[in-house]
């Protein structure tokens, strides 16, 4: 038997729509073993079957390692499905290793190869990098069809705290609202502000951060999916020393404050939905 985790990831992190993402201390739990026949436990049945995103992981890695097999997964789903805290893509991570722990030998593949096979699944790797990589890592797909990532240290002067609700959106319905085409001006502030973005999250400028973090490619539309959002972005954003981002594609909120205990001390009263207010640590 076999433990590992992986970590749950914030993507998007402001204006790094699709290229950015951050990994919590937060986990999906995994104990594996070979089997002749599949069989995974633990989480919602129906995410048993052949055609779950954990299997397509698996039987891609063992297509890649030309290997045949088959495996036993008991999990414990820790991270909250359809909230944005990259659920599917530590599932699609985990089915990948999967295979590589079980059935890599001595010729296992290495991280960037469970990063392409990954990314391929998931679409877009700005969750799947930083749950293998951690920390805050950009990635990009390149025009051939291959995922680049590089990773960036965070300052220990910003901290991070994940507000979650009692409801979830869908990625896929999320990513139908955005529009196909965006004004020159709004282009040319998201890739400012995604350059100074990582600037500002390795620096701690919070200053820089406030300035840059503003989004215009998927914010604007995605917000009216996420009941609570105007009374919470007030309240959170009122002295000038926390921002709200939306994680992932939502409906979990980010908080980035400059204060510690920022998300201790937070209070949300009358909202309409149930939020579970949760500091995270970044995973390295
Ligand atoms: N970048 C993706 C999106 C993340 O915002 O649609 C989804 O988890």
């Amino acid at each position: 038997m076999i433990k590992f985790k992986v970590p749950a990831t914030s993507a998007n992190v402001g204006p790094g729509f699709d290229c950015f993402g951050l990994a919590y201390s937060f986990y999906n739990e995994y104990k594996i073993e070979k089997s002749d026949h599949m069989l995974i436990e633990g989480c919602d049945p129906a995410h048993t079957t052949k055609d779950n995103i954990f299997n397509v992981a698996f039987n891609a890695t063992m297509k890649k390692l030309k290997k045949k097999g088959s495996y036993h997964v008991y999990y414990k789903p820790n991270i909250p499905a359809s909230r944005g805290l990259g659920s599917s893509a530590s599932v699609i991570v985990a089915g990948c290793k999967t295979a590589n722990l079980l059935y890599g030998g001595i010729k296992k593949l290495s991280d960037d190869e469970i990063f392409q096979i990954a990314s391929k699944i998931e679409g877009h790797p700005d969750n799947v990098a930083p749950a293998i990589f951690g920390g805050l890592t950009a990635s990009t797909k390149l025009l051939d069809g291959t995922f680049y990532h590089k990773k960036f240290k965070v300052s220990k002067r910003l901290h991070f705290t994940v507000l979650i609700p009692d409801f979830k959106t869908s990625t896929e319905m999320a990513r139908k609202l955005l529009p196909k085409k965006y004004k020159k001006e709004e282009a040319v502030a998201m890739l400012s502000h995604s350059v100074l973005m990582i600037e500002a999250l390795q620096s701690g400028d919070f200053n820089l951060l406030k300035t840059v973090c503003k989004d215009y490619i998927h914010e604007p539309y995605r917000k009216k999916l996420i009941k609570d959002y105007n009374y919470i972005k007030k309240n959170v954003e009122k002295n000038g020393d926390a921002m709200l981002l939306i994680s992932g594609s939502g409906p979990t909120l980010l908080v980035i404050s400059k204060n510690k205990n920022f998300g201790k001390k937070l209070k949300l009263k009358n909202t309409k939905a149930n939020w579970i207010i949760k500091p995270m640590r970044i995973e390295k």
